[in-house]
């Protein structure tokens, strides 16, 4: 049935804006990979970046979590703020913004440590252990990633030896046992077959009530079944940002229609 385009211009300027990116470019040495990045993160939502391989998906995400940092050939202008506040320039600790932001990688990257140590890692250095804590935060974070039931009866077991789409769900628990307020996920399921995709999606679904989080996926579908605002980019540029209805069903602009039309990328 079609839908008619609901306008949300206005309501997207209505929503708390948890990350704001202004202005921003990134080079690396004279290629220039971002060209002007401005987009509004709604608190609590989950916004899907999509758009064809080398548009600068990753590399935005990873400028939200300061990982450009130990890249020398990366030039870096323009502006990132988490509520207000700049997360950018050397002022700023690096640890402790990616405490408040964290990340999910493609593939799953657990540590050659056990279940428990993996993610109790965070709570170390930032120093959040407190108390002997430690124990009940894991069991919580193990929980909510639908972990527990699978793992909870042997915390000491390497991590390593734990299935691709459990390893991606420790991973996610191991983020989430900081606490962060956002959390960026790059193509967190690209390694994962459909069973363990679909379990991370619901997963993703239900965290949204306590961060807000950032998808990087080329999955179509995956950005419909998730995001409530989805980003369309193309070299280097956000081309369109909008609920993710209307980027699917009701594109502003013609390089929009015809990608999600799976005409290119
Ligand atoms: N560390 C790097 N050094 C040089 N070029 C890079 C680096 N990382 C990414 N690029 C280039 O930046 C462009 C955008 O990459 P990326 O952000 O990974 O795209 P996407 O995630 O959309 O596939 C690509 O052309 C890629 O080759
Ligand atoms: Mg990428």
């Amino acid at each position: 049935m079609e839908t008619i385009r609901e306008d949300n211009s206005l309501t997207l300027n209505k929503l708390k804006t948890k990350i704001e990116v202004k202005g921003l470019r990134l080079s690396f040495g004279t290629k220039e990979v971002l060209k002007g990045i401005d987009i509004k993160i709604p608190e609590k939502s989950i916004v899907a970046l999509i758009g064809p391989s080398g548009c600068g998906k990753s590399t935005l995400l990873r400028s939200m979590n300061r990982m450009h940092d130990l890249t020398p050939s990366a030039k870096i202008t323009g502006e990132i703020f988490l509520d207000g506040e700049s997360i950018m320039g050397k002022k700023n600790d690096v640890t402790s913004i990616r405490k408040k932001i964290g990340m999910v990688f493609q593939r799953p990257n657990p540590f050659p440590k056990s279940i428990f140590k993996n993610v109790a890692y965070g709570l170390e250095i930032n120093n959040l252990a407190k108390n002997g804590k430690a124990k009940s935060i894991v069991e919580e974070a193990l929980k909510d990633c639908y972990l527990w039931d699978e793992v909870g009866d042997n915390l000491n077991r390497s991590a390593l030896d734990m299935s691709g789409g459990q390893q991606q769900r420790l991973c996610i628990a191991r983020t989430i046992a900081v606490q962060p307020e956002v959390i960026l996920m790059d193509e967190p399921c690209s390694a994962l077959d459909p069973i363990s995709t679909a379990k991370i999606e619901d997963l993703i679904l239900k965290l949204k009530e306590d961060f807000t989080i950032v998808i990087v996926t080329h999955n179509m579908q995956q950005a419909i079944r998730t995001a409530d605002y989805t980003g369309f980019m193309y070299l280097g540029e956000l081309i369109e940002f909008d609920k993710t209805e209307n980027i699917f069903h009701h594109p502003k602009e013609e390089l929009t229609k015809r990608y999600v039309e799976g005409n290119f990328g």
